[in-house]
């Protein structure tokens, strides 16, 4: 069977195709591997408890639960669900935007994916654009979204480094280039898998360089406020016409719903909505009709800020602390947990690949990814992009306490072998 150019781009390996296989098998696989490797947030159990209820509520009330899963929505998603993310954005944070600014999607993964390729790639016979990420290392679900080929332009962080072997990335703006070629600037803040959060300076910054150069800036915000809020920074979260902020239900406890939120400026949500119409009729309706009261009841601020920041918060800094123990004596590093579900770990002048850690780590029973995968459009040739791992503490404290022992035992040897 002969492959077109497009379909040859998914008969290799695809970093985030490995990710979600070794996430599938970890959790059939028997006995289970410590899964410290995916994104799954955690199962939150007073969240679950909302949501059960909520669907209970959908169930008792007649035709409720017959029209939730009957219907298509229109492109553009569920109505009064746009309606209450409205008051919701106006009511936190006094953005002024109207239901012509919101679209749903099957997932953030999926508004990327339209996004990205509306502002970058072949723009008539000659010219290209390309995806500025301002600070790699990035998301690795970006990674493969591109319909052209080079899509993706990344910069160098600048490294600071801080007490207790922590360090934190920040823009680099002295080498950051925008040229012509740059269709849109994108960031993930908190990062994904950094776990950093981008300053409200460096925000404001990125914001004027993106509105100098008529380019839209691109925040995705699927792990920021107002929900799920896995934040443990106090941080402005802005939108203007020249901002496409990117949110997701994923998060906050529902990523087998598939909900994707774009806030952006009304062209870009009917094209947005266009291509929802083309490539999938329409976004689904569950995700919206059980989170529809939580946000229309300002409930879902409260339930990220009082239950879902300081459950994700106590993990990590037990995490943390256990790391500090355990690597005493070996020149590790952890990136300054700011939010999202990942301790982001370097191994300076590790004697191998973060990959080859990787398949050894897996032979002892711990799944975690290996760092080189998160540096989309950043070619150059950089020792630091083989010393990294990404470890999830979003799972059973048990199974991150394991884990985490797993993995310092084997740095420590190898280190120690050198
Ligand atoms: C930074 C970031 N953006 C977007 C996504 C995609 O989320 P979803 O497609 O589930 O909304 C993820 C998922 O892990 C992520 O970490």
């Amino acid at each position: 069977m002969e492959h077109s150019d497009f379909g040859k781009r998914f008969a290799g390996k695809i970093g985030i195709g490995e990710l979600m296989d070794d996430l599938g098998n970890a959790l059939v696989a028997d006995p289970a591997p410590l899964m410290l490797g995916g994104g799954n947030p955690s199962h939150v159990p007073q969240v679950q408890a909302l949501f059960r209820k909520r669907m209970e509520a959908i169930l008792a009330e007649p035709g409720e639960f017959e029209r939730l899963i009957g219907n298509y929505d229109t492109p553009q998603g569920s109505k009064s669900f746009i309606e209450a993310l409205v008051e919701l954005f106006r009511n936190e944070f006094g953005w002024n935007l109207g239901p012509e600014n919101i679209g749903l999607t099957n997932g953030s993964q999926n508004s990327f994916f339209y996004l990205f390729n509306l502002f970058a790639g072949r723009f008539g016979d000659s010219r290209r654009k390309k995806i500025l990420l301002p600070l790699a290392p990035e998301y690795i679900g970006y990674s493969e979204v591109g319909l052209e080929k080079d899509f993706f332009q990344a910069n160098r962080p600048e490294i600071s480094r801080l007490n207790d072997h922590i360090f934190k990335y920040q823009v680099d703006f002295e080498s950051l280039e925008l040229t012509d070629e740059v269709g849109a600037i994108c960031f993930s803040r908190p990062t994904n898998p950094t776990g950093n959060v981008v300053t409200d300076e460096e925000v404001n910054r990125l914001r004027e360089l993106a509105s100098r150069h008529g380019v839209p800036l691109v925040i995705d915000n699927a792990y920021g406020t107002p929900f799920p809020n896995i934040i443990y920074e106090d941080v402005r979260p802005v939108w203007d016409e020249n901002t496409i902020v990117c949110m997701s239900l994923s998060k906050l406890g529902l990523p087998g719903l598939r909900t994707g939120i774009v806030i952006a400026q009304q062209e870009v949500i009917q094209i947005v909505s266009r291509m929802t119409s083309v490539f999938s009729l329409a976004p689904g309706g569950v995700g919206p009709g059980l989170a529809l009261d939580l946000v229309s009841s300002g409930e879902i601020t409260r339930i990220s800020r009082e239950i879902i920041r300081p459950f994700y918060e106590s993990k990590v800094k037990r995490a943390v602390v256990q790391l500090q123990e355990e690597m005493s004596g070996v020149p590790f590093a952890i990136h300054k947990p700011e939010g999202a579900l990942f301790l982001w770990l370097w191994f300076e002048d590790l004697p191998i690949t973060s990959r080859e850690l990787y398949e050894r780590l897996k032979k002892k029973g711990v799944l975690v990814v290996s760092g080189h995968y998160f540096f989309p459009g950043l070619d150059e040739p950089w020792r630091h992009k083989d010393e990294c791992i990404r470890v999830t503490y979003a799972q059973d404290d048990e199974v991150v306490e394991k884990g985490l022992s797993i993995i310092a035992d084997e740095v420590k040897q190898l280190y120690s072998s050198q």
